[in-house]
């Protein structure tokens, strides 16, 4: 018998309890959300034709560009004869997903080598190399000039490419050439892939983490991410290299780079499309500790004051009036009114005593110029045996608002540590559960993860007092360009599918009730006994006393819930929803076979104040017990 004790309404659950953490790793940015088709548009790859197939006299150029941060760009010049042709080849990002009747617009910066203009073709292709759409355009000025057409698609292709050539005599100059659907998610332009972002929103997300992740760190400080650096006119932000190009499983992506195309004005809208407070992460002077070799990975103590200036800088960014530099710059992008930016990170997972040092000198200049602004520090990574205890002191020292967690670890840890954090200490910074999954031994995405997951999670929902912000990680893979798993969307170039662990998130999410509720068997909390994890809350805007049981074993079980402690005013309603998430071990969501593994909903009677039911097998389990007052 589970006994929920709704006397007193406990701690509340934080409107940021259930959120997001987006990195670009598996292609989750460019070639993912950020729904530019053309990789490598503005030729600064190291390799400049990467991604590109040239044919006839291209010739790449670094003088006299239009935009100084991109010095690069074609020139496709006369082929030399009337059967010859001089242009270029895009392969997109694994291909260019195209569907069918959908449009798209391709935009270039050109200029004509001749008064006179030029005009170049341009046309979709399809894996059997047969165009399936094609346009003329016109280059009619000697000066650089954006030029746009629409590209409408006869048919759905998945791997296309994108093909560009000359038909007039030439030469011509093309930059920054661009192919993105019309229809991104709002119909911005340098928008972002609608299916994935509504699978993000869908999730309901109290809080989003960004940029990542390692990427913060970079392979090297050269290569950190530079939020500076990814504002302002697209076509002038610089590459970057993604440190996710290569992996700890020695798989090599030599073209993964960012174009920083998404970049934190995108990232800071999308938080707030999504109702979701945002949270920025800076490098605190420190890159990436699985890489940590060489003079560029450490900056000293006293040296930090520019990391120190962009950390303050992106709170003016975010927040500052239009009369502030960077307030400025978010307002001449569209934004005139603040995001009004509540928490910020500082560093990612890093470890040693060279982290609170270099924290701390953060700490005390956010604190004197935004006292309002919460800080997370970080716990670092946790690795194999290890019990996280071992910044937490740091931490507590320097007062960091929130203590950001990260662990990667199989179901046996998941579930033993569902009561991790009933013995927190109450008085400290509270836990952000920043990167979390639990990894199978095939680290797939499989129905036990997803289960284990959510017997975990009971932990986090009955600490909530302590626990105040969690986020699955990583959020997204490319089908045909992963570096890491398991994830919890996975798409391909014109599909994306849920996982189970996506649905245990939403049920969470979706289910967050307002306060936590006392739920004991045998006056415990339940933590595993007999197989069995439960949480309680109450909803008190819904009106709505909500129990989430998880039962890992492999029996179904008879279940008990008794309700105390009512007001005399509260009437249970004698339905109940049920919701029901349930699947073998090993099964996991294809991109062939969504849903597969899916929450379903049924009804359960209440008899006065007890929900009486089974818990089958493996199942996680949400029952919405609804109440008058
Ligand atoms: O989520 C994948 C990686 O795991 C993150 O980039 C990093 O913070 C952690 O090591």
């Amino acid at each position: 018998e589970l006994v929920v004790n709704a006397r007193k309404p406990g701690a509340e659950i934080q409107p940021t309890m259930y959120g997001l953490f987006f990195e670009d790793i598996n292609f989750g940015a460019d070639g993912g959300l950020y729904a530019e088709l053309v990789k490598n548009r503005s030729f600064e790859f190291p390799q400049s034709l990467m991604g590109w197939n040239s044919f006839g006299k291209v010739e790449v150029r670094n003088d006299g560009a239009p935009f100084e941060r991109n010095p690069h760009y074609v020139r496709l010049n006369n082929a030399g004869h009337g059967h010859k042709h001089t242009g270029l080849e895009n392969e997109g990002f694994r291909g260019i997903g195209v569907k069918k009747d959908a449009t798209y617009r391709f935009s270039v910066w050109a200029r004509s080598g001749s008064a006179a203009g030029q005009k170049i073709r341009i046309e979709l292709i399809d894996a059997n190399n047969d165009p399936f759409e094609r346009k003329e355009l016109a280059i009619d000025s000697k000066e650089w000039k954006k030029y746009e057409i629409v590209l409408i698609s006869p048919k759905e292709e998945p791997k296309a490419s994108l093909r560009i050539f000359l038909t007039s005599e030439g030469p011509v100059d093309l930059e920054h050439i661009s192919l993105f659907p019309t229809d991104t998610w709002k119909g911005r332009e340098n928008g972002l892939r609608k299916d994935l972002v509504e699978a993000l929103n869908e999730l309901n997300p109290g809080l989003f983490r960004f940029p990542g992740g390692c990427i913060v760190e970079g392979t090297d400080l050269e290569t950190r991410y530079d939020w500076k650096k990814s504002v302002g006119p697209v076509e002038n932000r610089p590459l970057n290299e993604n440190r996710w190009h290569y992996t700890f499983a020695h798989r090599l992506f030599p073209d993964y780079f960012q174009t920083y195309g998404m970049g934190f004005y995108e990232l800071f809208l999308l938080s707030e499309d999504m109702g979701a407070e945002p949270l920025p992460v800076v490098n605190v002077g420190l890159s990436c500790q699985y890489q940590n070799e060489g003079e560029h990975c450490h900056v000293p103590v006293g040296e930090l004051q520019d990391y120190i200036q962009d950390a303050l800088d992106l709170i003016e960014f975010a927040n500052g009036s239009t009369s502030t530099t960077w307030g400025k710059v978010r307002a001449e992008m569209g934004h005139p009114e603040p995001f009004n930016l509540k928490f910020i990170g500082i560093g990612n997972e890093q470890w040693g005593p060279e982290y609170p040092a270099r924290l701390e000198k953060f700490i005390e200049a956010i604190r004197a110029q935004y006292p309002e602004i919460k800080i997370i520090g970080s716990s670092g990574p946790q690795a194999e045996g290890e019990d996280f205890d071992y910044l937490w002191p740091e931490m507590k020292r320097l007062k960091v608002d929130l203590v950001d967690e990260h662990y990667y670890r199989s179901p046996e840890w998941f579930l033993k540590q569902a009561a991790r954090y009933d013995s927190y200490d109450r008085k400290g910074p509270k836990v952000f559960a920043g990167e979390y999954a639990c990894h199978p031994q095939n680290r797939k995405n499989n129905f036990e993860s997803a289960l284990c997951e959510s017997a975990f999670m009971t932990g986090l929902e009955r600490n909530a007092d302590i626990v105040h912000m969690a986020t699955y990680a990583p959020l997204l893979a490319h089908v045909d360009a992963w570096q890491w798993r398991p994830d919890l969307i996975w798409f391909d170039n014109l599909r994306c599918v849920r996982t189970p662990n996506y649905y245990v998130q939403k049920l969470y999410a979706h289910h967050a009730g307002t306060n936590v509720l006392p739920l004991t068997w045998n006056k415990k909390a339940l933590t595993g006994q007999d197989g069995l994890y439960a949480s309680a809350v109450i909803d008190t805007n819904k009106k709505e006393i909500i129990v989430k049981l998880s039962n890992v074993s492999e029996e179904n079980k008879e279940i008990r819930i008794s309700l105390e402690g009512l007001s005399r005013k509260m009437k249970i309603q004698p339905e109940a929803q049920a919701i029901l998430l349930k699947g073998e071990a090993d099964k996991e969501n294809t991109l062939d076979n969504p849903d597969a593994i899916v929450p379903v909903d049924s009804s359960v009677s209440v008899n006065g104040t007890v929900l009486q039911t089974t818990a089958e097998a493996g199942s996680f389990n949400v029952y919405r017990i609804a109440y008058t007052d």
